[in-house]
């Protein structure tokens, strides 16, 4: 796929209004996107398991209008109307409107809700972005006469997504996505993200992802910021190749089912990954000391249950809990009784993983 194969011929035909719906989940990496270059491609190939419960599901209305140059579109959150958000779009439509050339032809109405709480620390790009991707693809095929296939709607869907935010373009499909050219994974590609290609051994199948609430609160450091900083960072080339390498490990831990090594990469990775907000300039540190308490808990518990529970974290404070479904029971229990005390106001979001987006 090269850049022109996602610019669409004329369109034959003409839609007046009308309404298309998606929903989509967020991810959570195991090897991490940290650092990207224009126009939004990433530095290293990241790989992430597709989220299940947490999720966006956005309605975009459009009805055609007099094209005088300019975008035209609401944003509605939870029914109210959120012109916060209007910078963002903006952005993500000028990014891709060489793309999407119907864009400037409608006024649109962006009705969007999240079914984790939106004050969570949960970032809503990933989910958000998808799904609004994934809605101007709807729009795209009913105004195309010639047939848009499955893998190419998905492929452009992603290609937008990522434009919109960088993880986004991972949530479209599932159970694992591999986003970023990488050696060993055919048809990965820095464009968009693809289905993980290979057979994954029993052992990962509905892999459970608890979400331990630390900090609610707004990031301090936005990611974008953050991605920027890797420019020049000291250890940069170093941390993109170590991300190369750990998705070639990970490629045989997924295959033999190897539980002990999937721990010691995702760990790494999520420490890695603030490893380079510490030592980046400015350096900054998201994690909190509820999260460090959190990590050793589960370590103890690791030593002395045998558990294979591990922990990743994103850019923020919260820290997901990576664990076998056949744990389910024993890990609940852990967290009321140890782990609960270092979330705020105890908050937790039970999450498993999943097959990606849906139209609805
Ligand atoms: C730490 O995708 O939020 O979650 O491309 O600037 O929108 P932008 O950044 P974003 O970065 C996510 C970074 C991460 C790691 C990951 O998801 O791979």
């Amino acid at each position: 796929m090269r850049l022109i194969d996602f610019i669409p011929k004329p369109y034959s035909k003409t839609l007046d209004n009308g309404s298309v719906t998606w929903s989509s989940p967020s991810n959570i990496a195991l090897v991490k996107y940290w650092g990207k270059r224009e126009p939004q491609l990433p530095e290293n190939p990241s790989i992430s398991f597709t989220l299940s419960a947490c999720e966006t599901i956005t309605k975009l209305n459009y009805t055609k209008r007099e094209n005088n140059g300019n975008f035209s579109f609401d944003v509605i959150l939870n029914g109210e109307k959120k012109d916060a958000f209007k910078p963002k779009i903006d952005t993500f439509f000028k990014r891709i409107e060489a793309y999407i050339p119907f864009l400037k032809d409608y006024h649109f109405i962006i009705e969007t809700q999240n079914t984790f709480p939106h004050s969570s620390g949960i970032a809503s790009s990933a989910s958000g972005m998808s799904a609004l991707a994934l809605c101007l693809m709807s729009v795209e095929r009913s105004l195309s006469e010639v047939e848009i296939n499955e893998l190419f709607f998905t492929q452009k869907a992603s290609f937008l997504a990522r434009l919109g935010s960088g993880s986004a373009c991972r949530s479209l499909e599932g159970p694992l996505v591999v986003w970023g050219a990488h050696q060993e994974i055919e048809g990965s590609s820095d464009l968009f993200g693809i289905k993980y290609p290979f057979e994954v051994h029993d052992n990962f199948k509905n892999y459970q992802d608890v979400i331990l609430l630390v900090d609610k609160g707004q990031k301090q450091v936005s990611s974008t910021l953050g991605h920027n900083l890797m420019h020049d960072h000291p250890f940069a080339q170093e941390r993109f190749k170590q991300a190369h390498d750990n998705i070639s490990a990970l490629k045989l831990v997924l295959e033999q089912g190897d539980l002990d090594m999937f721990i010691k990469i995702v760990e790494s990775e999520a420490l890695t990954l603030h490893a380079m907000m510490m030592t980046s300039k400015p350096y900054f540190i998201l994690i909190k000391p509820n999260t460090l308490e959190i990590i050793n808990k589960i370590w103890s518990y690791r030593k002395e249950t045998g558990s294979k529970i591990c922990f990743t974290l994103d850019a923020g404070a919260n820290v997901h809990l990576l664990f076998p479904e056949k744990e389910l029971r024993n890990v609940l229990k852990f967290i009321s009784t140890e782990l609960v005390a270092h979330c705020e106001n105890g908050n937790y979001i039970c999450d498993n993983i999943g097959l990606g987006a849906n139209e609805l």
